[in-house]
């Protein structure tokens, strides 16, 4: 008995091993060979969205609407063996000045809940690196990211008041040009830097944003021919998949993942997860994640409820599970009554900024209303993102097993924290 006990933990323990292996060759090799820097910044002004952020990508504009960094960490990626050196970096904390200088992947600032924001930075390689690669970074500072700096200089105005918000570092081979314009932003953990998506930096954040959302799909029917205006009209939505109407439609799913839409768990057979045992509700949710990611490669991090219903238990197990409960704030009511019209005159009196509007990508009535509605909301400004797109613009760091009715203001998310 123990000696079959000690087998599994060893037979576990290989496996894991084997598994951290393979996705750690992955990422490596995902990277070309060239030298790279990551950084990450500790986001200290609001309860809700405050944190260490993930590393990201080199030249990546990191910053997060309403927040600003007060900490930062900053490491190298692919360091060419038998290359001396690491990166070295200070920053001026407001009411503290200039700190300590420190190296590859040290914190540097005050990582605490309301901590003074950064002023400005300073960064620098030495060794064989400081020889071959010269290190460039700039700062969000008064709105927009000051001019490219390099190996130590000062990025940013300190003690005049001025505090940074963002910032971008990039490394190049020495003395070739400027690192090119900065590509993605991930002010949002959940949010995932994707060449499909849309490139939120560029995006005048006092335009006003929708999410529109299509459940019960994919359907052979309708899911494409909302792709297809959708596409026509450079715009995104969410899509919340069953999972038993996944078999056969595959293709279309990967489509709508491939196009940059969010896609979400939407159970595999809709039923009232409040009304399940345990064992039945895990079940509904873990085989839909599993089918998503066996047909895109990526697992949701969002969940729709069938008809919205759900409770303590059900929000601690899609907390267990690592997803958000997405609901909606206006309902178009398309599967009660199938009248276009009717949808159409409902999103348009009453969508506003941060809505997350709710219908269903199975009824042809749905896909004629979008076909009006899609370029009628760009006209009348809209843009239209995805749910994760969307809670990166407002600033809000999707947490587990909190629930989002909208992305309208301030007030509404504080209410929804669950
Ligand atoms: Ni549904």
């Amino acid at each position: 008995m123990k000696f079959k006990r000690n087998f599994f933990s060893i037979l576990i323990f290989i496996s894991t091993f084997i598994v951290l292996l393979i996705s750690n060759y992955k990422v490596v090799k995902a990277n070309n060979d060239d030298l790279k820097v990551e950084y990450s910044a500790f986001f200290s002004k609001d309860f809700l969205i405050s944190g260490w952020s993930d590393y990201v990508e080199d030249n990546t504009k990191l910053w997060y609407k309403g927040n600003y960094p007060s900490a930062i960490k900053i490491g190298l990626v692919n360091q060419p063996s038998g290359m001396s050196g690491t990166v070295i970096y200070e920053v001026n904390l407001s009411g503290s000045g200039w700190l300590n200088s420190v190296e590859n992947r040290a914190e540097i600032g005050d990582a605490s809940l309301g901590a003074k924001p950064l002023e400005a930075i300073k960064i620098r390689l030495n060794g064989d690196l400081a020889e071959n690669y010269d290190i460039y970074y700039s700062v969000l500072q008064d709105g927009e990211f000051t001019p490219w700096v390099k190996n130590g200089e000062v990025a940013g105005e300190f003690g005049v008041g001025k505090h940074i918000l963002g910032l971008r570092v990039s490394i190049t081979k020495k003395d070739t040009t400027e690192p090119s314009e900065s590509k993605v932003i991930a002010s949002n953990k959940r949010y995932e830097a994707d060449k499909n998506k849309i490139d939120i930096t560029n995006i005048d954040t006092s335009k006003k944003f929708l999410a529109l959302t299509y459940d019960d799909g994919p359907s052979a029917k309708v899911t494409p021919r909302v792709l297809d205006i959708l596409k026509a009209n450079n715009a995104k939505a969410t899509f919340f998949i069953i999972g038993l109407h996944t078999g056969g439609n595959e293709k279309i799913l990967k489509r709508a993942y491939e196009e940059g839409h969010d896609i979400g768990n939407h159970t595999y057979r809709h039923k009232d997860l409040s009304k399940q045992t345990l064992a039945d509700r895990k079940d509904a949710i873990v085989s839909t994640s599993e089918i998503i990611k066996n047909v895109t490669g990526k697992a949701p991090y969002l969940l729709r409820p069938p008809y919205g219903a759900y409770n303590r238990e059900t929000l601690d197990m899609i907390s267990s599970l690592s997803l958000s409960n997405i609901m909606w704030s206006v309902d178009t009511l398309d599967w009660k009554h199938k009248n276009s019209k009717k949808i159409i005159d409902h999103v348009l009196e009453n969508a506003k900024d941060g809505d997350i509007i709710l219908m269903h990508d199975i009824y042809t009535s749905t896909a004629d209303a979008t076909e009006v509605l899609v370029p009628e909301l760009i006209k009348r400004g809209f843009t239209l993102v995805t749910i994760s797109e969307l809670a990166a613009i407002k600033g809000v760091d999707l947490q587990v097993g909190h629930t989002y009715n909208s992305f309208r203001n301030k007030k509404s998310k504080r209410l929804n924290k669950s």
